[in-house]
């Protein structure tokens, strides 16, 4: 049967273990051979113990486990081509030539490059007498189908991406008990959530959590903001509040594109109302441990989806994102849903800020 290679790349993100487990388990369902590649595409560029074919039994009891169990990796070789033409031959070694992987959009990019260039690089091992024009001919194409998996939840045209639901929970935990200190004390709280260029954790944490106030990457505050702030904290506990949250994201900007990050906003709750706030930085909790109900059956459902994906692709056939959009099960063209997330990244770095919200909104169901 058809053998397809699986290898989750970049970031970690809850839910990659489902996924993983899903495309083997599918594939093997579906009269296929997968194979593990190990630490993302190095375990291509590798070789030797670096893909391994699985069995069913290879991806039991991992479903609720954090993490990815094949390992990750962002490998250095595979963004120069000798390395991906290392990773061309590897594959073929083993008949493989169709790929699921899961991972953010740095690693899905890596994807459709070798994508586009594998009949250039097998036809550069054929002149260099690494592989035969049999082999060569009997695997004119690389198919591929991409699943993102990342907490950031920012790929363009997806609902959510794999960890991101888990992540939100974390957060939200984190929240919860960081408002039973504050309010004790009657105390601000700066807390720094993850997500790169996205506001997704943020946004969603603030309002599933109740912050006070929330500052994202896409949306950035209008000029005077710090007074606003104050004011807006002093309102509230006059009110009778006393557990206050700020909610920043790591990426989080002013007008002027300068970074507003925790040791600012606590300059800012200083100078304006002398109080001293306490900083939490959340990290890599949001990306560890268990994955939620969601996480676990989205990523099982997307790594089956991404195998018949695999299985019913011609020569001709695009390469595809399987991921949740609407609330469905979707596929969409690998390469625009990637331009289009870069874009949102360019439109920050820009200050085209409506562009950014209009684009973002498109995910998350405006
Ligand atoms: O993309 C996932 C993410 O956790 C981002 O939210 C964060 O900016 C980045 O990865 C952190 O990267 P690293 O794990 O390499 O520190």
């Amino acid at each position: 049967g058809p053998r397809i290679g699986v290898l989750t790349s970049g970031g970690d993100a809850q839910g990659m273990n489902a996924a993983v487990r899903a495309v083997v388990r599918g594939a093997i369902h579906l009269g296929a051979r997968p194979f593990a590649i190990y630490e993302g595409y190095q375990g291509a560029v590798d070789g030797g113990p670096g893909i391994r074919e699985m069995t069913w039994d290879d991806v039991g009891n991992i479903m609720h486990r954090g993490g990815t169990i094949i390992g990750t990796a962002r490998c250095a070789a595979f963004r120069e081509r000798e390395g991906r033409r290392t990773a061309a031959k590897n594959l073929l070694e083993r008949g493989i030539d169709r790929l699921v992987v899961i991972g953010g959009d740095g690693s899905l990019t890596g994807t459709d490059l070798f994508r586009r260039e594998w009949p250039d690089l097998l036809r550069e091992l054929h002149e260099r007498g690494e592989i035969s024009a049999e082999t060569m001919a009997a695997h004119p194409t690389l198919m591929v189908a991409g699943i993102v998996g990342s907490i950031d939840n920012d790929l363009v045209g997806t609902d959510m991406t794999i960890g991101t639901d888990s992540a939100l929970h974390r957060i939200i935990e984190a929240l919860d008990a960081i408002s039973s200190t504050a309010a004790s004390h009657q105390r601000t709280f700066i807390v720094e959530v993850m997500g790169r260029h996205c506001g997704y954790l943020p946004l969603s944490a603030a309002i599933a959590g109740g912050a006070d106030a929330v500052f994202v990457p896409e949306d950035p505050p209008r000029d005077g903001w710090e007074e606003r702030l104050c004011d807006k904290l002093a309102a509230a506990r006059a009110a009778g509040r006393r557990d206050s949250i700020v909610l920043v994201a790591e990426g989080a900007l002013d007008r002027q594109g300068e970074r507003i990050d925790v040791d600012r906003l606590h300059d800012v709750i200083e100078r304006g109302l002398g109080e001293d706030a306490r900083i939490t930085i959340l990290g890599h909790v949001q990306r560890g441990g268990t994955p939620s109900a969601y996480d676990r059956w989205m990523s099982t459902l997307l790594g089956i989806a991404a195998v018949q994906d695999v299985l019913a692709a011609t020569a001709d056939s695009p390469a595809h994102i399987i991921g949740v959009r609407r609330n469905r099960l979707a596929r969409l063209p690998l390469v625009q849903s990637i331009e289009n997330t870069r874009a949102v990244a360019g439109y920050i770095k820009e200050g085209e800020y409506d562009k950014a919200i209009e684009a973002r909104g498109e995910s998350f169901g405006k």
